[in-house]
């Protein structure tokens, strides 16, 4: 039996989320991570806060706070409103844990060690008024192509040109918009990325047609062009520093220079992906009774023999992608190679680490015509969803138009017809509607007697093509159609018992009423299983309705027996409105408040 190791990005500690990034990581690795723990099958979920970095630190300072105070407060903040959208991780960590410390330092240390590390000296800007290095996108000034005044190091917004920060003219902090800035050579750790050009268009290319097409063409469109050595170290205070003194020679016998890379810390995309590793050993460490320094348990889903039974699935939008199909594999690769006698590098007998079985990777939620945007303040933030509606609302609406093959867009109006349509009127009136007649002449109790007729063969054979559709879908990790399915399958439930109208048949054939009204709660319970990866809260007052245990297990039986759940004689009871409408009102109020279509240039 495969166990299910499943990770979505880890997102950044400032700021809080806003749904465009919760479409393309955690939300769609809840409900993968849902339904395979329904399916019975062992699954560990992790994900943490990437706390590292220069936007760390400026957002503390912004604050008038020490950077790991903010973090810490702002982890608790993200940790709330992820439980409120019901996102079930198995440990929700952070990157500045000890246990990342050590594992990002021992990485660093295996990678000098096979010689896949080195130093170069590199020209740095450094402000005097901030006393502080800066990384590119810190300094502005004026772009020498195009004359907008306010390019960044990196990159110009007015004509996208790339641009080095000693391109720019009359250069600037944008931290303190002092002038008193200089060049200073720094010297600095690169990763040797290039070594492993083989290997990695290897492995991507066996991915071909089995990951999205975005993901694998991504992926040789960065090998195509080149790789980089990349440089995994910054002069910044706030970071995993670099722990040089430790490491031996490497296979050249050259030590690294402990002098120069002092007060360094490694780069926040160097730290950030071996979390994923790390945060698993945070939740191993947490549990009771456990040796926290032991890395036994965390290590059998990452490394080694004991890992062969796991599938590892990683969950990321676009933007994401190099660095899980480039930068960490070369972690992973490198830090596992030795010398041969003959010079040539091959795996060493440590146990090799896990790589990515299954990359799923998700393109733009839009909202209206441009991006959502953390730095304009554009589009709905999660905080502010869960003020307005129910998780369930939003969870369904950015599954079913999960930005897989495309961009996809939010727009308030499509919003509420669509929540409306599907959660309202369909699997709402459904439940509702039986529930209520149950109490009205059944007592409030599955009835008993009568027997199945062509209708319910026919609904048995209906509800079975539909299931094993939704399994399929989910199995193959395509968020839409699964939606789709599941859809279908709640439409079923009304369609029947339109046909066979109980109510009609109560006067005059009370025991087809008694079929039909037994048949309708099975469904109930069969729709609070299949629904619950997809709107965890109205399924547990959908299964609370008829007495399920929650969350209930995924499906299994054939036929018949997929419908045969509920015990006759068992009370069932109507739960409270399930989904109210949204209002015609409510959407003005929203595009007052949330600002409507008018697309900005944004950073996402
Ligand atoms: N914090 C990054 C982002 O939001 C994602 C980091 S993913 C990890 O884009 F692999 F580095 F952890
Ligand atoms: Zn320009």
């Amino acid at each position: 039996m495969t166990r299910i190791l499943i990770t979505s990005a880890l997102p950044y500690i400032n700021g809080i989320k806003h749904l465009g990034n919760l479409a393309g990581s955690m939300l769609p690795a809840d409900v993968y991570a849902r339904f395979q723990r329904a399916r019975g099958r062992e699954t560990l979920y992790i994900c943490a806060t990437d706390e590292h970095g220069t936007p760390a630190e400026l957002g503390a300072a912004a604050l008038g706070q020490d950077v790991r105070a903010y973090c810490d407060d702002q982890h608790q903040i993200q940790r709330g409103l992820y439980a409120g959208f019901g996102i079930s991780f198995d440990h929700f960590g952070r990157s500045s844990s000890l246990q990342n410390r050590t594992l990002t330092q021992r990485f660093a240390q295996g990678l000098w060690e096979a010689g896949f590390i080195e130093g170069r000296v590199t020209k740095q800007v450094y402000s005097n008024a901030d006393k502080r290095f800066l990384p590119d996108r810190y300094v502005v000034g004026t772009c020498p192509h195009c004359g907008y005044n306010a390019a960044r190091g990196d990159q110009c917004d007015n004509c996208t040109r790339q641009l080095d920060p000693v391109d720019l003219i009359h250069p600037r902090s944008s931290v303190s918009g002092s002038e008193d800035i200089e060049i200073r050579d720094s010297l600095h750790l690169f990763l040797k990325q290039t070594a492993f050009d083989g290997k990695l268009r290897d492995w991507i290319t066996d991915k071909k047609g089995k990951w999205p097409v975005l993901v694998t063409s991504t992926a040789l469109k960065w090998l195509d062009e080149g790789l980089q050595d990349r440089g995994i170290t910054r002069d910044l205070e706030w970071g995993v520093p670099v722990n040089a003194a430790d490491w031996g020679p490497n296979p050249a016998g050259e030590r690294p220079d402990v002098a120069g890379l002092a007060g360094k810390v490694f780069y926040v995309w160097f730290d950030a992906p071996i979390e994923y590793i790390a945060a698993t050993w945070e939740w191993s460490a947490a549990k009771p009774g456990a040796d926290p320094a032991s890395e036994t348990e965390y290590e059998s889903w990452w490394r080694g023999p004991a890992a062969s039974d796991v599938s590892y699935v990683e969950f990321m939008g676009k933007d994401n992608v190099p660095f899980h199909t480039v930068g960490f594999p070369c972690t992973l690769f490198g830090s596992n190679e030795t010398k041969t006698a003959d010079g040539s590098w091959r795996p060493s007998s440590n146990a090799p680490w896990k790589l990515v079985d299954t990359l799923k990777g998700f393109n733009w939620l839009n909202y209206y015509g441009g991006r959502f945007s953390t730095t304009h303040q554009r589009g709905v933030f999660i905080d502010a969803a869960l003020e307005i509606l129910p998780a369930d609302y939003w969870r369904w609406w950015i599954v079913a138009n999960a930005p897989e093959s495309s961009d996809a867009m939010f727009t308030w109006e499509q919003f509420q017809a669509q929540v409306n349509a599907d959660l309202a009127d369909v699997l709402g009136n459904f439940v509702n509607r039986i529930l209520k007649f149950t109490e009205t002449r059944f007592e409030g109790v599955v009835p008993a007697g009568g027997e199945p007729g062509p209708l319910e063969d026919k609904l048995h054979a209906d509800v079975a093509a539909k299931l094993a559709e939704l399994n399929e879908q989910m199995e193959a990790i395509d968020f839409r159609k699964a939606t789709q399915a599941l859809r279908q399958l709640w439409v079923l439930g009304n369609q029947y018992l339109t046909e066979a109208a109980p109510w009609t048949a109560i006067k005059t054939d009370p025991a087809r009423a008694a079929v039909a009204v037994r048949t309708g709660l099975n469904l109930v319970a069969l729709f609070a299983k299949v629904s619950e990866p997809f709107i965890p809260f109205a399924a547990e007052k959908i299964a609370g309705g008829v007495g399920e245990a929650y969350p209930g297990q995924w499906p299994t039986g054939e036929g018949a027996a997929v419908l045969d759940i509920l015990p006759a004689g068992r009370p069932v009871a109507a739960p409270e409105v399930l989904f109210k409408k949204i209002e015609n009102d409510q959407v003005a109020a929203w595009l007052e408040r949330f600002g409507g279509p008018e697309p900005v240039e944004a950073d996402g």
